[in-house]
């Protein structure tokens, strides 16, 4: 029997594609060339499945021109690159990778959100810039994690990661805003408050964003929102871009409206704002809250593991959509 085709969009662990190869007649992209809508539409001509990493949108003009497709399987756990309502359409069926990568990123949210608290890029910038030549009684001083209000935007998986790493870990008051409330159980093991999105704004020193993207959570953080914080607030972005209107964030970090932001994630990246990059009080990474080995290998296979079971048992692991 001919083995299904599929298409994998970017370059992965070759121990992955090894996996794919036993079950698929596979094509790759090992060079991991950036290929444009067009060039992705060719390649997915007469596959069935495609393994795709956040950089690949998936959309109505691409379902309509790639009839073969059956399974969009996303490296991320996040999915704003797939049109979902498309999808379901044409009875395409979209899965992520949600689970493995949890505590890797809320260890990375943390961990940006101390660096930006405490100003370590810019203190390391500073020392290496040979401006480190005397002592003095505020020189880079930040604010305290420990004992602070931490405020998270989105109380999901991750969300409730970050929120046991502050409670349990630095004895910070846990407060959220989410779609939905949590039951009182998980409130309880988090030792998370559930309150307004305007109290959040108002109340936390540390807010952190671990929301979705999605049409009603574009710029839920612009201007209005930034001047609703307080001017000793840090702002911490491990979402998606488009969460925050970056322009307005760069405005507010320029005027001090808030002290400093952490972001992993940018509109239109890996394109970073100009204005971002000229403000000192902003620690700037490339999108890699999930990216450790162990992670992003749990990720692949997790992805891979989608289309096998697709195909081989017409029902996948953590399916998106019902198509
Ligand atoms: C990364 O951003 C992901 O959605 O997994």
């Amino acid at each position: 029997m001919n083995k299904p085709k599929i298409l994998v969009a970017r370059a992965v662990f070759p121990e992955v594609l090894a996996k794919l190869a036993q079950h698929f007649d596979v094509e790759s992209n090992q060079t991991d060339e950036l290929w444009t809508p067009v060039q992705l539409i060719a390649k997915l001509q007469g596959k069935q499945g495609v393994f795709t990493t956040g950089s690949e949108r998936i959309d109505a003009a691409l379902l309509a021109a790639c009839p073969s497709l059956k399974i969009c399987a996303n490296m991320a756990v996040g999915y704003n690159n797939f049109d979902l309502d498309a999808m379901t359409a044409a009875g395409v069926l979209g899965t992520n990778t949600p689970d493995v990568l949890t505590e890797t990123t809320a260890d990375f949210g943390f961990a940006l959100l101390m660096a930006t608290a405490r100003r370590m890029a810019e203190a390391e910038h500073f020392l290496r810039a040979g401006q480190w030549t005397r002592w003095s009684y505020d020189m880079l001083a930040g604010s305290d994690i420990h004992g602070s209000t931490l405020g998270i935007l989105g109380m999901g998986r991750i969300g409730q990661g970050i929120a046991r790493r502050g409670a349990l870990g630095f004895g910070m008051k846990v407060i959220y805003h989410n779609r939905s409330r949590l039951d009182a159980a998980t409130e309880a093991e988090c030792k998370a408050s559930f309150v307004s999105k305007e109290e959040l704004l108002k109340t936390a020193d540390h807010l952190v964003l671990v929301l979705p993207y999605s049409a009603s959570s574009h710029h839920a953080i612009g201007a209005p929102e930034l001047a609703q914080m307080k001017p000793t607030a840090t702002l911490i972005n491990i979402a998606r871009g488009g969460i925050v209107d970056d322009a307005a964030l760069a405005a507010a970090l320029r005027n001090k409206t808030i002290a400093a932001a952490g972001l992993d994630v940018f509109e239109g990246e890996p394109s970073v704002h100009p204005d971002l990059l000229t403000v000192p009080n902003v620690v700037l990474t490339p999108h890699i809250a999930s990216a450790t080995m162990p992670t992003r290998l749990a990720m692949a296979n997790l992805a891979a593991d989608n289309l096998i079971e697709f195909f081989m048992k017409n029902k996948a692991l953590t399916p998106v959509n019902h198509a």
